[in-house]
């Protein structure tokens, strides 16, 4: 699991001075601030105001209370103190001034990562108004996630990776107007991703360990995420257009075939790319090679036929890569002839030349790599 460059407490800190000019930060501290804020309201302002921000706090405990309720294994003890008014003082909750309100103090954070508890994610949720990061990685919670989220409007980090979610996409995800970060990595979600997860804001994307099927939708150029990793899914196919923020692309360990879209030539950022364990084809092209940034190209356990260029060799170049399981003639760790040739494209490989160009060097029969392959 790839884990976050600040820890949960930062980046409540970071949210919340973007959220508040005055910076206010309240963590554990709840009682005492909204007794004084209440207590200068009461002077200072009406009584269904009042009544209105007492509402939000009391439903931050309503919510907290009905997930507690539908926990059923907290090996940790992570919800045992979860109990009492003051929700503030839960452990895995952090709380901050209400945007709207900043005389009030709600829940901001959750974070139950490595918890390892059991559960379900109930409706109440959706009460939990002033709510902005939800981190619920590596525990078991199952079920789908529910319908009531949509209320968050200011819910900017979904981490619920590494849990037992199953059903379709979670499209209410895609109802959340403030997310920038998604993560739903590791879990047993199927059938189809939305075309519209590439329309929303996104600065990451994570979907992979999944089993999500079909191909990747084609509007994922429109995306403005800098990472995306759909690895370890079923997904039969992608094609990119101008994605120019990507650092990060992961598709490896997926059924996607055919040959590398052109449009990554243009992904200027790229950084990491690996399109390993699929069954693609065709010419590795020299414009994904020369990316001014590329450090890591993985596209072993593939059927290509040809490196153009640079991509024969990328240490030359002072980038990582893996070449290995293809159909490159004159490499090593190659596929078998036998492999290769089994599926109809793959036969140009030694025919009639990669995609009609003619192969410098040796043809794959006169280098006779396969023994090399354990
Ligand atoms: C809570 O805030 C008050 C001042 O508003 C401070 O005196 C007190 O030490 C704080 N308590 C904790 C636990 O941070
Ligand atoms: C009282 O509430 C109104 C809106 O309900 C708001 O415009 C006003 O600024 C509030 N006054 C104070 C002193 O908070
Ligand atoms: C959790 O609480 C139970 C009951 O109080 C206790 O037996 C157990 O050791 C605690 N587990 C941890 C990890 O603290
Ligand atoms: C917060 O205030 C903004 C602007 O005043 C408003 O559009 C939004 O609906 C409010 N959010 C909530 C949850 O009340
Ligand atoms: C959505 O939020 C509003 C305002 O906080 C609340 O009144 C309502 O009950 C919430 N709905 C759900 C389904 O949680
Ligand atoms: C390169 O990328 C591959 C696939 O993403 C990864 O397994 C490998 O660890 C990376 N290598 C380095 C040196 O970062
Ligand atoms: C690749 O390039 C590096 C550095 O230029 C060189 O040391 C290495 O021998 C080359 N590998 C092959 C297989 O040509
Ligand atoms: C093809 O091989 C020749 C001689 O080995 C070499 O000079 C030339 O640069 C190679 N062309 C390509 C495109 O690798
Ligand atoms: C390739 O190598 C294998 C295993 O060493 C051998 O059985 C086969 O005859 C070789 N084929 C050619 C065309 O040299």
């Amino acid at each position: 699991m790839v884990s976050y460059p600040l820890s949960i407490v930062l980046r409540l800190i970071v949210l919340v001075s973007i959220f508040f000019s005055d910076h206010t930060f309240a963590i554990n501290n709840r009682t005492t601030t909204t007794h004084h804020h209440h207590h200068h309201r009461r002077h200072d302002n009406t009584t269904t105001t009042i009544h209105n921000n007492n509402r939000l706090v009391q439903q931050d405990y309503i919510a907290l209370q009905a997930w507690k309720r539908v926990i059923y294994s907290d090996p940790f003890n992570f919800t045992s103190n979860w109990h009492g008014s003051d929700v503030c003082t839960y452990t895995g909750i952090y709380c901050a001034p209400y945007q709207n309100d900043t005389t009030i103090t709600l829940v901001a954070g959750i974070d139950l990562n490595h918890g390892d508890i059991a559960g379900f994610l109930p409706e109440e949720l959706g009460l939990l108004t002033g709510l902005a990061l939800l981190h619920l990685n590596s525990n078991r919670f199952c079920g789908i996630l529910p319908q009531t989220l949509s209320n968050l409007s200011l819910l900017y980090e979904l981490d619920i990776s590494n849990n037992r979610f199953v059903g379709p996409f979670p499209h209410v995800v895609l109802s959340l107007p403030s997310l920038h970060f998604l993560d739903i990595r590791f879990n047993e979600f199927e059938g189809p991703l939305p075309p519209q997860l590439f329309e929303k804001p996104l600065d990451a994307i994570f979907v992979n360990n999944n089993r999500f099927t079909s191909v990747i939708p084609q509007n994922l150029g429109s995306s403005t995420a800098s990472v995306v990793v759909f690895a370890n899914n079923r997904l039969g196919g992608f094609e990119l257009g101008f994605l120019y923020k990507l650092r990060l692309l992961d598709v490896g360990y997926n059924r996607i075939v055919g040959p590398i879209p052109y449009s990554l030539v243009g992904l200027a950022r790229l950084e990491t790319l690996n399109l390993g364990h699929n069954e693609m084809s065709g010419v590795v092209p020299e414009g994904v090679c020369v990316l001014p940034n590329l450090v890591n190209f993985t596209f072993s356990y593939n059927f290509f036929c040809e490196e153009e260029g640079v991509c024969g060799n990328l240490t030359s170049k002072g980038a990582v890569f893996d070449d290995r399981r293809n159909c490159v003639p004159g490499k090593p760790l190659q596929r078998s002839e036998k492999a290769c040739k089994a599926v109809d494209q793959r036969v140009d490989c030694f025919d009639h030349g990669c995609g009609g160009k003619s192969i410098n060097g040796s043809t794959f029969s006169n280098a006779n790599t396969s023994h090399h392959i354990p």
